[in-house]
């Protein structure tokens, strides 16, 4: 459809709901509006929903992050340079480790003490690697454990993150990690441990997952009997100077299986309604990965290609995106039966497109995929979601910060580049510690053919925050062909300057790769006032972050 004719069918068909959400009336020439109400604020967006995932999974940890002191591969004490440098530049907040279904699997003691000392064990992963892939990705040489996580994460001045292995290690390993990582210089015998690996203070670990996915490779439970397991593995656990309140995370539910949340807090409570008040967050996965439009539920079957695909590939999976919001609306309802005051928060702990395998840069990185600008949009969308809900949603990890899933960066060697996912987490920083704004979008829907049937989907979304005297706004245009002419309207101030940045590429399925690694990059962008009003131009298929200087 050309721009005209849009505009014209918009106007046209205005009283039949052709726009998102209504209340305005469009000036001359504006294809949506968007409306920030400065008094309507949400609360802080927490900067922890900015977060990352590193599993020690194939090539995320081995090659990804580690790649030893004595590598040819510029590094920090082990730890590849120019990750640090790239992830400085996007203030990443927190980073879980070590996984994922790893952790159940994982023994903390194994990554700990002299090097040479630790032993080699069978990674959890190790069913899915390639014959060609390294050695370190099937049998874990143990080489990146607790010392050297911690290190990456004051590398990044990213607080860390650890999962806990509820599955097949006693309670009291759980004690004994704790322990290790926060008991005082010369306290314990762990912490004599520890100083004497190089770390005299204490980590100060706050954040535990206490299991990952508990209802599949956590264990297998039911609600009934995590919970049972939660409150045993987390009673009476040791305190110590400045770490008294531990931040619990409950094992929680994967996409829509509210049974679960309520399963989990209904036994949770039969103690007593107190006991909500011991849980930190509840985590919530969600893999947007069936593209098969309504066909299938298989899991391999369902499964989308992460660079070829077509016009109606591209809406699904942002509709699939779209569902977080739901998810997040869904479970926090479930939590509030049981949780009346919303002590426990959400903690979105996984989340990402997960396509079929084949696509990474380095073949031999089991569920290494090849993120594009769908990626960048998908995530741009995710985030967004985040920023609209800072009174439930506490924590986000993007799912998984290298050589995985909805990676930020790839690297296989001496080799590296930033994907469009990595540029998107670049953009959108500057929301955290913001205040959430209410901001309402008002745009022309968007129609496209899935199989012979007509679908739609929103036409502009996004999210504000403050910070002092400046609006962070974030805005996704989902559009295949049509840019978006949007009016600026902020209710109860007037912006005296503004910038802009935007992601996009004439290409949607446009990529980074290690030989073209600026192919797609954020440029600067004009913000117009033009008779008064802000006005800013979101190109087709785009992430865009203004920032508004008010007088
Ligand atoms: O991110 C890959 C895997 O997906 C994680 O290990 C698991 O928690 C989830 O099912």
């Amino acid at each position: 459809m050309k721009r005209r004719e849009f505009l014209r069918n918009s106007a046209v068909a205005a009283g039949a709901m052709v726009f998102q959400s209504s209340p305005f009336t469009f000036a001359q020439g504006a294809d949506a509006r968007i409306e920030v109400l400065l008094d309507e604020t949400l609360g802080e967006i927490s900067p922890n929903i900015y977060g990352h995932f590193v599993e020690n999974l194939s090539g995320v940890v081995y090659d990804g992050i580690w790649v030893g002191e004595k590598s040819k591969v510029p590094n920090i004490n082990g730890i590849r340079k120019e990750l640090i440098d790239e992830m400085r530049k996007i203030k990443p907040p927190i980073v879980r480790f070590p996984g994922g279904c790893f952790a159940d699997s994982y023994d903390w003691r194994d990554g700990v003490g002299p090097e040479d000392k630790r032993p080699r064990r069978t990674n959890f992963w190790h069913g899915g690697e390639k014959p060609e892939a390294p050695d370190a990705h099937r049998y874990d040489p143990n080489r990146f454990g607790t010392n050297e996580f911690v290190q990456f994460c004051r590398l990044l001045s990213a607080e860390p993150y650890l999962a806990a292995n509820l599955r097949s290690l006693p309670a009291e390993q759980l004690y004994r990690w704790f322990e290790y990582c926060n008991s005082p210089a010369g306290s314990t015998s762990l912490a004599d441990d520890r100083a004497a690996s190089g770390f005299k203070d204490p980590f100060k670990v706050r954040y535990w997952g206490i299991g990952n996915e508990s209802w599949g490779c956590g264990g297998n439970f039911t609600a009934q009997e995590y919970a049972v397991e939660y409150r045993r593995f987390t009673a009476w656990v040791p305190s110590y100077p400045g770490m008294d309140r531990l931040a619990f995370i409950a094992s929680g539910p994967n996409d829509d299986h509210w049974d679960w949340t309520r399963g989990f807090l209904e036994e949770i409570v039969k103690k007593g309604p107190r006991e909500v008040m011991g849980i930190y967050g509840l985590a919530l996965h969600y893999y947007a990965w069936n593209l098969s439009r309504g066909k299938t539920n298989d899991w391999v079957k369902g499964k989308g290609d992460a660079v070829n695909f077509d016009a109606s590939d591209w809406y699904e999976l942002l509709q699939q995106g779209d569902v977080m919001e739901s998810l997040i609306k869904g479970h926090w309802q479930v939590m509030g039966e049981f949780d009346h005051e919303h002590h426990i928060k959400l903690v979105v702990d996984e989340w990402g497109p997960w396509y079929r395998d084949g696509s990474g840069l380095t073949p031999t990185n089991q569920l290494e995929q090849l993120p594009t600008l769908r990626d960048a949009v998908f995530s741009g969308l995710t985030l967004d979601t985040f920023n609209r809900h800072p009174e439930k949603v506490e924590i986000g990890c993007c799912a998984q910060l290298i050589n995985c899933l909805n990676s930020l960066y790839l690297a296989h060697e001496d080799k590296f580049c930033v994907t469009p996912v990595g540029h998107t987490f670049a953009l959108y920083g500057d929301h955290q510690g913001g205040q959430g704004l209410r901001t309402e979008f008002s745009s022309p829907t968007i129609h496209y053919d899935r199989d012979g049937k007509q679908a739609s989907f929103w036409g502009l979304n996004g999210s504000a925050s403050l910070h002092n005297r400046e609006i962070v706004l974030t805005a996704v245009n989902p559009s295949l062909k049509d840019s978006v002419d949007a009016q600026i309207a902020i209710r109860g101030a007037r912006v005296n300057s503004g910038s802009a940045v935007v992601l996009t590429a004439p290409d949607i399925h446009a990529r980074n790769t290690f030989e073209q690694r600026q192919a797609i990059a954020p440029r600067s962008a004009k913000v117009q006032i033009k008779d008064g009003t802000l006005v800013f131009n979101f190109p087709a298929a785009s992430v865009a972050k203004l920032n508004l200087q008010l007088a």
